[in-house]
């Protein structure tokens, strides 16, 4: 069977972090989510794959070329503008001719739960996954094993089972794609065609998925980074780099080629850190934290649970907790990040206009490429620093910074 990753999308919701790269590109354990999703259908036995690609469209295809990297075959077309969802699976109208499957690019699940999907019997068969906010989602009405109706992100609702954003559909979702209307927020949405198809008698099934992680705002890269780091199938932990005698490596940790972790620094696994990294003398890296290529970390520098992006240099004396750095940052001496409310409350962000509630009591910065920060410079847990901005030597960020 074949698969379409509709991966056309910017991810505005991901704030800076989108501002040079689409969401589908954000690093997870060293690996753009993109790759994750192949690998996981890759091992439910899908090797051809149609990757529908829009915003920042040459960083996908610059980086997975024809696919043959991972051993599998990656097509590509191009949604020229982003229409909606059934919009980017009309492109792939020409090269279905057999049951296929759907993924959106910004959602993983477990291989086991894309094997279920592909047994699973009906005219159109829908990934889900029971939610806590069903106002963010689609919604499935379902009796038995029939979905009744599929609601796009109702502002109430009495289910609490959501359309996960993956799909296996035959060919004659083209014909009701062809005559989907656009929604009150003018776009072509899939659930307005499948609606469409259960309107018309046929037999829309579901699939409650095990494992499903939806990454539609920072902090979710942050918790499939934690669950990649901690039991995902796709992370060899290895040495490739040199490690001084003195250096203290806990748990899994994985160091790249031309890496150096110098005496005094003490790694906690699960960690990653790519090739030609500079990392120590004495700095603490605790877990769930990935730092790319060609990073550094210096004296007494510690970094928990973040990301820190390729040719990021945090030299001295910093703190780094739950962030995610973006590429090219350049911390001054002693910038310290808060990832904790005093009031012990959840952390707030503003991301795209809206005041949002992550859901987390550990949150520190999210943070775009080539920032440069000041000497004691101080950040706010939930602040949002645009790409290029600099911070004044003692500022103190909150909230949306830059820009
Ligand atoms: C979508 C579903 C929603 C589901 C949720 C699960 C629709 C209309 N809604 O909502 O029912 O509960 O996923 O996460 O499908 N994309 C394109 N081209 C476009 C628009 C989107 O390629 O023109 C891609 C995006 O890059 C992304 C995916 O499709 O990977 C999902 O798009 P998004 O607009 O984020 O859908 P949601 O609002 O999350």
């Amino acid at each position: 069977m074949k698969a379409v990753i509709l991966a056309a999308g910017k991810g505005t919701r991901m704030g800076p972090l989108t501002e040079n790269r689409p969401k589908v590109m954000l690093p997870v354990a060293n690996r753009p989510l993109l790759e994750h999703i192949i690998l996981t259908l890759k091992i439910a036995g899908i090797r051809d794959i149609l990757m529908v690609t829009g915003y920042c469209k040459e960083k996908i295809e610059d980086y997975f070329n024809d696919g043959s990297k991972l051993g599998v075959n990656i097509e590509y077309v191009e949604q020229k503008a982003q229409k909606g969802t059934a919009d980017a699976i009309a492109s792939a109208k020409n090269l279905m001719d057999e049951r296929f499957l759907v993924t959106n690019g910004d959602v993983l699940a477990a291989s086991s739960d894309i094997k279920n999907l592909l047994k699973a019997d009906g005219d159109v068969i829908i990934g889900s996954k029971k939610v806590a906010s069903p106002e963010e989602y689609g919604i499935l009405y379902v009796k038995g094993k029939r979905v009744e109706k599929i609601v796009e992100k109702p502002k109430s609702s009495t289910s609490d089972i959501a359309n996960a954003g993956i799909y296996v559909f035959s060919p004659e979702i083209f014909d009701a794609i062809k005559n989907t209307m656009p929604s009150p927020r003018g776009e072509y949405e899939i659930t307005d065609s499948i609606q469409q198809i259960i309107d018309s008698g046929k037999h829309a099934g579901f699939v409650l998925l095990e494992k499903w992680q939806d990454i539609g705002f920072p902090w979710h890269v942050l918790e499939v980074n934690e669950m990649m780091l901690t039991d995902g199938t796709d992370i060899q932990w290895e040495i490739r780099g040199e490690v001084e005698p003195l250096a203290t490596l806990k748990g899994n940790v994985s160091v790249g080629k031309g890496t150096i972790i110098r005496n005094g620094s003490y790694i906690i696994g699960p960690v990653v850190i790519g090739n030609d990294c500079d990392i120590g003398p004495n700095c603490f890296i605790r877990p769930a934290t990935s730092i790319g290529d060609g990073v550094r970390i210096g004296n007494a520098v510690e970094v928990k649970n973040s990301i820190v992006m390729n040719a990021t240099h945090i030299g001295h004396l910093s703190y780094v907790g739950d962030s995610i750095i973006g590429e090219g940052c350049n911390f001054g001496a002693g910038t310290k990040i808060a990832n904790l409310r005093h009031d012990g409350r959840t952390v707030m962000v503003e991301l795209a206009g809206r005041k949002l509630n992550s859901g987390r009591r550990k949150l520190g910065v999210i943070m775009g490429d080539d920032v440069h920060t000041g000497i004691n410079s101080m950040m706010n847990v939930g602040a949002v620093v645009a790409g290029g901005a600099c911070i004044d030597p003692g500022e103190y960020v909150k909230g949306v910074y830059g820009k």
